[in-house]
């Protein structure tokens, strides 16, 4: 039914968790799925309340790809047209951090997807995987890239160009996840909240700036990367939180931040 949401969001203190609900296409990421997804992230960007976000796809499968049955009509003139896909990338001007829980297929545009959360967690059913070429295209959101920035030249190659899958001790190996959950897809999610809620308990602005500093390695020289990490450093002197982070351990107490 059309009325049925693609994408639930529940509420765990300062922690939004996000699934993916399209379980008969296997999450499969249809541009309406998409849109609310988008909409989603620019609510809680909005939200003041809102300091960490969980991503996830459930317990089974956390996206089986772009939607297949929606792009295998569509020609050159439409996909350019509307810049097919530019709108996923939406997801990367978020500021807040983002943790994500994949459980099952990550495959094509799903593991692209969650190659754009900050930290990755995986239950050891995860399976990764960029099988475009096996479908007569190449991966259109980030797969040649920000794969390769993770992984390396020789094993994004290696994966993009078979198609093949990649189980998640793979994943783990090659630093396309940040850490394996043991256990089931629930423990998995359970623990990206707890991770969420950690960070969220953080001074925002330090998270803010740490997300926005680590994000700048892929995209700077060094000596450049460098200057933007201690700019925003010099700038954590001009918060709140770093005048109370530093006074709590200095008096041997917990810090309280403000976000401020
Ligand atoms: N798009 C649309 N529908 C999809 C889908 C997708 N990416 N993946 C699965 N589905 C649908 C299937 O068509 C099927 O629907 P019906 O019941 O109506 O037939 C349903 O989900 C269940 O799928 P399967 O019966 O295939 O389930 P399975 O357990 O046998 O296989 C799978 C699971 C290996 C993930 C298999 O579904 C598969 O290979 N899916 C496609 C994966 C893929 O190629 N992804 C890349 C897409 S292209 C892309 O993402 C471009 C990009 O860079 C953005």
């Amino acid at each position: 039914a059309t009325s049925e949401k693609l994408v639930l969001s529940e509420r765990h203190g300062p922690v939004l968790v996000l699934t993916l609900n399209r379980p008969k296409a296997l999450n499969a990421l249809s541009s309406p799925l998409f849109g609310e997804l988008n909409k989603e992230f620019d609510a809680a960007q909005r939200d003041d309340a809102v300091r960490a976000v969980v991503l996830t796809g459930g317990e089974k499968v956390f996206a089986a790809g772009a939607d297949i049955k929606e792009m295998k009509d569509k020609t050159l003139a439409q996909s350019y047209k509307e810049n097919y896909l530019a709108s996923w990338a939406k997801i990367t001007d978020f500021t807040k951090p983002v943790v994500g829980a994949v459980n099952g297929y990550a495959l094509g545009g799903g593991c692209e997807l969650a190659m754009m959360c900050d930290i990755l967690l995986a239950s050891p059913t995860a399976t990764f995987g960029q099988p475009e070429i096996t479908l007569g295209i190449l991966p259109g959101a980030g797969g040649t890239q920000r794969l390769t920035h993770l992984v390396g030249k020789a094993r994004a190659m290696d994966i993009v160009l078979t198609g093949r899958k990649v189980k998640a001790d793979e994943a783990e190996r090659i630093g396309l996840v940040s850490r394996i959950v043991q256990g089931d897809g629930k423990e998995c999610v359970a623990e990206a909240v707890k991770v969420a809620t950690l960070i969220a308990g953080y001074g925002g602005i330090a998270v803010q700036a740490a997300k926005e500093a680590v994000n700048a390695a892929n995209n700077l020289p060094l000596n450049e990367g460098l200057r933007l990490e201690r700019r925003l450093f010099h700038a954590m002197f001009g918060t709140a939180d770093q005048k109370e982070g530093m006074a709590a351990f200095a008096e041997k107490r917990k810090p309280s931040f403000s976000h401020l």
